[in-house]
């Protein structure tokens, strides 16, 4: 299952640095090529022999070799990976991780690494509940870091609870896990695809506009997925604060309208589309010049239509997909039906607003995916893993 498969080791100062001796073996006999960079500290838990021992090779703490001046390329270590395990994390290294700091050999490598990289944290149990650990891990795994979580036990201070590193034939388990999901996710190569994602701006005058709560989130993450897989995404968007995922081409735009003209444009030769965006359904009849004067008296905005972008693609679909998004407060499933035959839509993603934790702003949420055949609900997901969800259709779709 490993086999072939280069795996660098990276091991820190915890006193699980003992399970790494395993961790090494267990690796090394599922056929990886490990090498092993540790820590200056690291060294007082575990000796260099027995980790160079087990994984066959000189273990690297070092930025050089003190003894003929040759430097431990971490550069080229990173380049050679296919993954990077640090196993165990500690608190410390995971802090520099998040903030960039690189004073030892591992957190350079970190930081050339262009593989997946993989964390199992080992500390005690406050450490690992404080605030600061806990942010640190969520920001990591944001940025695509595999979390392989601590589980309870007795630690080696004595207290019970969560902290101890995840033993090593589960540790061996997760990164088979992990190289698996890799590998499905070449499966959209070749493929084009647009994503329309956040919320249009519809001007007033040169200082008010109309928008809605929509913050581009569901859209990232489905930009962000389709490229994973492979795929060419151009990723249309409105305002947002999001960074732009990565191999991801992003075209800002800000009305409506100039969210209709990229779409269109970008929809020529593209294979599929996932219409995510929250589009003004009304825009201004004229935009004042001038910033308008309030007055004693109420006001009153005439509002036009704005075209709907889904709609006009799915008017020239021909054998393409297209993927619409449903946000319903009543009568979700027949609105939903509804948009699934006006805009022509391959399948719609029905979220609504009465479920916590589903729709805008949030991290999370809560589908139903409606087809011609029928509807499949899911759980509460994290938006990624909706991202996820959403993707596997469309894959099943593509290969019927
Ligand atoms: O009709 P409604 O706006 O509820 O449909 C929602 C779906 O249509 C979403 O996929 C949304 O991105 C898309 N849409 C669009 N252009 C519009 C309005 C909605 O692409 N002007």
């Amino acid at each position: 299952m490993l086999n072939g498969k280069h795996i660098i080791l990276g091991i820190t100062g915890s006193i699980a640095a003992y399970k790494a001796a395993m961790l090494c073996r267990l690796l090394v006999k599922e056929g990886a090529e490990v090498r092993v960079v540790m820590t200056p500290l690291a060294k007082q838990f575990i000796t260099p022999l027995t980790m160079a021992t087990l994984s066959k090779h000189p273990i690297l703490v070092e930025f050089f070799n003190p003894e003929n001046g040759e430097w431990n390329s971490h550069v080229s270590l990173g380049e050679w990976a296919d993954m990077l395990l640090i196993a165990p994390a500690t608190a410390n290294t995971l802090a520099k991780m998040v903030t960039g700091v690189a004073d030892n050999l591992l957190l350079t490598t970190y930081l050339s690494a262009r593989s997946k990289v993989a964390v199992a944290p080992a500390m005690d149990l406050d450490m690992y509940a404080h605030v600061t650990t806990q942010q640190n891990l969520q920001t990591l795994a944001e940025r695509g870091v595999a979390i392989i979580e601590p589980q309870a036990g007795e630690l080696a201070s004595g207290l019970v609870g969560k902290g101890r590193m995840a033993e090593p034939e589960d540790i061996v388990e997760q990164v088979k896990a992990i190289f698996a999901e890799q590998e499905k996710k070449k499966s959209l190569e070749g493929k084009r695809y647009i994503v329309t994602a956040g919320a249009t701006i519809e001007a007033i005058d040169p200082v008010r506009y109309i928008t809605n709560h929509s913050t581009g989130k569901m859209g990232y993450a489905i930009a962000e997925e389709l490229a994973m897989r492979g795929a060419e995404v151009s990723l249309i968007s409105g305002r947002t604060t999001l960074p732009t995922p990565k191999g991801v081409k992003r075209i800002d735009v800000l009305s409506a309208e100039d969210m209709y003209n990229a779409a269109v444009k970008e929809w020529e030769d593209a294979d599929g589309g996932v219409m995510c965006a929250a589009v003004a359904d009304y825009t201004p009849v004229a935009v004042a010049d001038r910033k308008l004067k309030k007055s004693d008296d109420d006001m009153r905005i005439e509002l036009k239509r704005t075209k709907d972008i889904a709609k006009e693609l799915g008017a020239n679909k021909v054998n393409r997909i297209l993927v619409g998004f449903a946000l319903e407060t009543d009568n979700e499933e027949a609105n939903a039906e509804g948009k699934l035959q006006r805009k022509n839509f391959d399948f719609v993603v029905l979220n609504s607003l009465q479920d916590a934790g589903a729709g805008f702003r949030g991290d999370t949420n809560k589908v139903t995916l409606i087809d011609r055949n029928g509807s499949e609900e899911h759980p509460l997901m994290s938006k990624s893993e909706v991202a996820d969800v959403i993707v596997d259709k469309i894959e099943r779709i593509e290969n019927a």
